[in-house]
């Protein structure tokens, strides 16, 4: 059986003072026996605060940065290196995100490099994938998150459940409003899973956690956590409101 795991991703959000505000409603609204991972991705410059107070509440909510740098220091300006954040009890990082993909142009190489940069120093990726609209319009979505994970898997032996989050996340349903159909969803994991499968073991497919992303509200998430492949969410959005957050973790452990 695979945990679920909820990721909220506050992106470009949230001050220093504000973060800490929405962790400690978060602490206040999320039921802490709930059998789910929770992990937040605060912008870099809160995640040092949001460090301490998880430390100082002893909470289970676990810690991601939003990206991460492949080498451990250097001449890299406007980078964060793996080290510095596992200085800051970062455990997991989100590589390959859309927004870092299409926005600002990481290409398949440089996730790759990131994702490998993240393992070497234990930190777990959260490796996202997903079409766009075009590519879905023309028949493309499997060739495409196909072709995202393997090039962001390159160099990388072997995975055990544990070492890698994989994000579905279609382009077209993030921050639209517009969820991908929890059926469609589950087709692309299910894709995902079986390449997992392919390239390294029955087990790691059945371990890997993967995750959907685009869109998701405390109003869709139980019918897309019913789905046998979803192992829960990547939240943009709805993560900075502690009460629907709260819903949607709720839901993940729920379904
Ligand atoms: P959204 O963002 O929930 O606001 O669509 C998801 C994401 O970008 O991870």
């Amino acid at each position: 059986m695979r945990r679920p795991l909820v990721c909220g991703n506050w992106k470009m959000n949230m001050t220093c003072a504000k973060s800490v505000n929405l962790v400690n409603e978060l602490l206040e609204t999320l039921d802490r026996g709930v059998l789910a991972d929770v992990v937040v991705a605060p912008p870099f410059t809160a995640l040092r605060s949001v460090s301490t107070l998880l430390e100082y509440e002893k909470a289970t909510i676990a810690l991601a940065a939003q990206n991460v740098h492949w080498k451990v220091r250097g001449a890299f300006t406007g980078e964060v290196s793996p080290e510095m954040l596992t200085d800051l009890n970062v455990a997991y990082a989100i590589v390959g995100h859309s927004e870092r993909r299409h926005v600002f142009g990481e290409t398949d190489e440089m996730i790759n490099k990131r994702l490998l940069g993240a393992r070497a120093a234990s930190i777990v990726p959260i490796l996202c994938v997903g079409e766009t609209l075009a590519d879905r319009d023309a028949g493309r979505t499997q060739d495409v998150v196909r072709g995202q994970l393997f090039d962001a898997l390159d160099e990388v032996e072997s995975i055990s459940g544990e070492e890698l989050v994989i994000a579905y996340e279609p382009v077209w349903a993030i921050g639209t409003g517009r969820a991908a159909h929890p059926e469609e969803a589950n087709d692309v994991i299910r894709h995902l899973r079986a390449l997992v499968g392919s390239r390294y073991t029955p087990e790691a497919a059945r371990t890997t956690r993967i995750l959907y992303g685009g869109s998701v509200t405390p109003g869709n998430a139980l019918d897309i956590f019913r789905e046998p492949d979803v192992d829960g969410a990547l939240v943009g959005g709805a993560s900075l409101d502690p009460a629907q957050f709260s819903a949607i973790v709720a839901a993940a452990a729920n379904a």
